[in-house]
């Protein structure tokens, strides 16, 4: 019996032109290159031009997915695009991507899961992949972070950047084992009560204004590594394997020190932990898709690798992918 996959032909991404490095921020904020780099691993970020958005980055990024997938826009029935920095309150981002990439046979819509936004648009997407809703998907993970920051906050701007990351599905035949290549499952979850460690003070319906981004740290540190550890052993024992099966584990990049927590509670060896923080910070729901195009890019990631991706964001929510590149 054949089983309908979501596999992974293309991927790209995009990082604006301007890169501010922590000793800039030093220069305008009571901070410092360590304090940065010993808390969190990061040594400079990615930032949008004035005028450019969210849109721009993910179309960018979608274009270099398609071209590495050889695929021409007008056969993408599906757009999802992850982000919490669309460039309106309505429409969704995703259509303005289906509009300036000419994407017109596709339908397109945001899906809003914070840092854990693209591991929620992968599980979409491959849901209507599986259920024959559509044969090719593009999945975005875009952000203008710069846009919601406290810039005078010292203890959260200096963790987030901008990027957009993207990568294309095309259905295919498999086995239904994991040996398959695609999607092999995902897992999500999501928990309301944990609203205030992570959120941004305000919104359409109620302040009318954007807000800027809140956060307990180190609530959400301890978080972080106990439900992504927790997320990533429940995809892997639900396709019977074990952390010694991954080639390549390609976590959100929130923080070094999370990565490293979590990586060693599974026993996965940091030689195959893909990480891009210390040049990327934290660009939310486009971090892990900006980590599988740099991966692929140099070669690391090939066909028929392992790839486990998760992340955590507000919320919360969490989640975990499986996916045999
Ligand atoms: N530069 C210098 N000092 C700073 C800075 C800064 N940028 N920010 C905070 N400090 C100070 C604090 O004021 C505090 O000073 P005090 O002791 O005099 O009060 C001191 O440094 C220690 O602050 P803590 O918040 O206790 O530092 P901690 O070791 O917890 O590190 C950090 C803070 C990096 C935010 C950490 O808690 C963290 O990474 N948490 C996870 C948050 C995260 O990754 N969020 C991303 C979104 S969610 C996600 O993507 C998973």
């Amino acid at each position: 019996m054949t089983v309908r996959r979501s596999v992974v032909v293309g991927c790209g991404g995009y990082l604006p032109e301007k890169v501010l490095t922590n000793e800039e921020l030093a220069q305008r904020l009571d901070t410092s290159d360590e304090w940065i780099r010993e808390r969190s691993g990061i040594t400079q970020r990615y930032i949008a031009a004035e005028g450019e958005l969210t849109s721009d980055l993910a179309c960018a990024a979608a274009r270099t997915a398609l071209d590495a997938a050889g695929i021409t826009p007008d056969a993408v029935d599906l757009i999802v695009v992850a982000t919490s920095t669309p460039d309106e309150t309505f429409p969704a981002s995703a259509t303005v991507v289906q509009s300036k990439v000419g994407a017109d046979n596709a339908m397109a819509f945001d899906v809003q899961a914070v840092c854990s936004g693209f591991v929620y648009a992968l599980a979409t997407a491959d849901n209507f992949v599986k259920s024959g809703q559509a044969g090719t998907a593009l999945v975005i993970g875009a952000e203008t972070f710069s846009r919601i920051l406290d810039w005078q906050d010292r203890g959260t701007c200096v963790l987030f950047g901008d990027g957009a990351g993207a990568i294309v599905l095309k259905a295919e035949d498999g086995q239904g084992n994991a040996t398959d290549r695609g999607v092999l499952s995902t897992h999500l979850h999501s928990d309301g009560r944990l609203h205030d460690l992570l959120y941004v003070d305000g919104g359409p319906s109620s302040t009318g204004e954007v807000g800027f981004l809140r956060m307990e740290g180190k609530e959400v540190f301890r978080h972080a590594v106990v439900k992504m550890a927790d997320v990533t052993v429940e995809a892997l024992e639900a396709n019977g394997l074990t952390a010694s099966d991954i080639d390549w584990f390609v976590p959100h990049q929130a923080n070094k020190r999370i990565i490293d927590g979590t990586a060693k509670k599974l026993g996965i060896n940091g030689d195959r932990v893909v990480v891009t923080i210390d040049r990327h910070a934290n660009t939310s729901a486009a971090s892990i898709p900006l980590a599988l195009w740099v991966a692929t890019g140099d070669a690391r990631i090939k066909q028929g690798d392992l790839v486990l991706i998760e992340a955590l964001g507000g919320g919360m929510t969490w989640g975990s992918g499986l996916v045999r590149w």
